[in-house]
C-alpha cells in the first residue's frame, strides 16, 4: 500500500496559501500561530438553540430541510465561534438513498425496517446521483457557503460514514453491541460482504465528491465501528476502500480527514491509506499518533474525551493546554476523540474554543536592541 510520496507532498504544498481557512492551512501543515478548533457532531442537542429547532420538526425533516439544516450549522459558529462549520446532517442518508430507507427514534436511535440480510438485498441496492438523490444535502453546503462568504476564514466540512460503519447500520437494522448479523455475513460469505462494500464505497466516493463540487472546502470520512475488528481482517474489510475513496478525491485542494473509532491497534493502517489527517480517538494518546503521523506528512486532529467537557473547568483547562502543546504549531487541529455528547455543559464548550484561540505557539522572543 502506498504511502504518502513525493507528488503528494508537492501537491499538498497547493493547499498552503494564506488565502485559504485556517483549517484548511492546517491539514496542509502549515506553520500556524494557533491550531484551528471545531468539534464532531458540534450541532446538536446539547444547544438550546438546537433543541428549540428539533421542538418543530422531526430529525429527518431537519436533515432534508436545507434552509433549517443549514441554520443549525451555523448555530455553533454563532455561540462559540469555532474555526470551521460543519454541514447538518447525518451518516445514515447514504443508505436511504441507495434504498434502504432509515427512521431515527428517540428511544433506540437509528432503525432500519428493512436491514440487509440476502443476496437479493444486496443486489436491489441502486447506484447513487448525489445531485439528484442526495440534492438537499447539496442545498445545505450551497446555503452555508453563500452565508459564510463574509467569512472567507471559516472553512465549510461536508462529510460522509465510511463503508465499514454503513455496512454495519445497513447490515444490523441499526445500533449494535455485538455485530452478529454483519459478523456472521464476514465469517460465511466474505464476497458477499465484499459486493455489498464496493457498493457502498462507489456511492461515499460520489456523495463526497458532489459535496465538494458544492462547496465543501475539507471532508471527513467517519468509521465509528471499524475500531471492532483485529487489524488482518480491517486490513481486509476496511482499509482497501478507505484507500477506495481517498483516491477518488481531489485531495491536492480539498483536505480529507479520516476518523476510525478505537484505533489505537490500526493507526499504521490508517496511515497507509494516506488522508490528508488522521483524527485520533480517546485512546491514543495524541503525541503517539503525532510520533507515527508527521514522518508521513499527515496532519492530526483530536483527541479531547468528550467526557472531559463535564468536568470541572479548573480540571478541563490543563487538559486543554496540554493537547494545545503537544499539538504544536505544524498540521494540528483541536477536536474532540469522538462526537460531543447530549448533556454536555456549554460553558465548559466554550471554554475550550477561547482557550485554543488564545492560545499562541510561539511566544515571540524579544528582539535584542543594538
Ligand atoms: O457534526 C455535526 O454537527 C454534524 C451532524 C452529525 C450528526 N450525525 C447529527 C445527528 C454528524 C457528523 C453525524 C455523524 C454520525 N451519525 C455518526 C458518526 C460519528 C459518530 O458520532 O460516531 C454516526 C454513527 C451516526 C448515526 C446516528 N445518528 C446515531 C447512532 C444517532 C442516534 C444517537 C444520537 O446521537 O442521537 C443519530 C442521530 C443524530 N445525528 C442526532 C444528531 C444531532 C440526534 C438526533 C436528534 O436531534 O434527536
Amino acid at each position: 500500500m502506498p504511502s504518502v510520496s513525493a507528488t503528494q507532498d508537492q501537491e499538498r504544498a497547493v493547499g498552503k496559501d494564506l488565502a485559504n481557512p485556517l483549517l484548511v492551512r492546517a491539514c496542509y501543515g502549515d506553520i500556524l500561530d494557533r491550531p484551528p478548533v471545531w468539534m464532531m457532531r458540534q450541532a446538536g442537542r446539547y444547544m438550546p438553540e438546537y433543541r428549540a429547532v428539533r421542538e418543530k420538526v422531526s430529525f429527518l425533516d431537519l436533515c432534508k430541510t436545507p434552509e433549517l439544516a443549514a441554520e443549525v450549522s451555523l448555530q455553533p459558529l454563532t455561540a462559540f465561534g469555532m474555526d470551521a462549520v460543519i454541514m447538518f446532517s447525518d451518516i445514515l442518508v447514504i443508505p436511504e438513498a441507495m434504498g434502504c430507507p432509515v427512521r431515527f427514534t428517540e428511544s433506540v436511535g437509528p432503525v432500519f425496517d428493512h436491514p440487509i440480510r440476502t443476496p437479493a438485498d444486496i443486489e436491489r441496492l441502486r447506484a447513487i446521483d448525489p445531485n439528484q438523490d442526495l440534492a438537499y444535502v447539496m442545498k445545505i453546503l450551497g446555503t452555508l457557503r453563500a452565508e459564510l462568504s463574509n467569512k472567507p476564514e471559516t472553512a465549510l466540512i461536508g462529510f460522509s460514514g465510511a463503508p465499514w460503519t454503513l455496512a454495519s447500520y445497513m447490515i444490523e437494522g441499526g445500533g449494535s453491541r455485538n455485530f452478529t448479523h454483519l459478523k456472521s455475513l464476514m465469517w460465511n460469505e466474505p464476497q458477499r460482504l465484499h459486493s455489498l462494500l464496493e457498493k457502498i464505497t462507489i456511492a461515499v466516493s460520489a456523495y463526497l465528491n458532489a459535496q465538494i463540487e458544492a462547496g465543501a472546502q475539507v471532508v471527513q470520512l467517519f468509521d465509528t465501528w471499524a475500531g471492532i475488528l483485529p487489524l488482518p481482517l480491517y486490513q481486509q474489510f476496511i482499509q482497501p476502500y478507505h484507500q477506495q475513496v481517498i483516491q477518488s478525491l481531489p485531495t491536492d485542494r480539498v483536505p480529507v480527514i479520516l476518523y476510525v473509532n478505537n484505533s489505537p491497534h490500526v493507526i499504521d493502517a490508517i496511515l497507509e491509506t494516506a488522508p490528508t489527517v488522521m483524527s485520533v480517538d480517546t485512546l491514543t494518546p495524541l503525541s503517539t499518533a503525532i510520533a507515527k503521523a508527521r514522518p508521513k506528512n499527515v496532519a492530526v486532529q483530536g483527541n479531547l474525551d468528550p467526557t472531559a467537557l463535564f468536568a470541572d473547568p479548573s480540571a478541563l483547562a490543563p487538559m486543554v493546554q496540554k493537547l494545545l502543546q503537544e499539538g504544536g504549531d505544524t498540521g494540528y487541529i483541536f477536536n474532540l476523540g469522538h462526537g460531543i455528547l447530549p448533556q454536555t455543559p456549554v460553558d465548559n464548550v466554550r471554554l475550550v474554543v477561547d482557550t485554543v484561540k488564545q492560545y499562541h505557539c510561539k511566544t515571540i522572543p524579544n528582539t535584542p536592541v543594538t
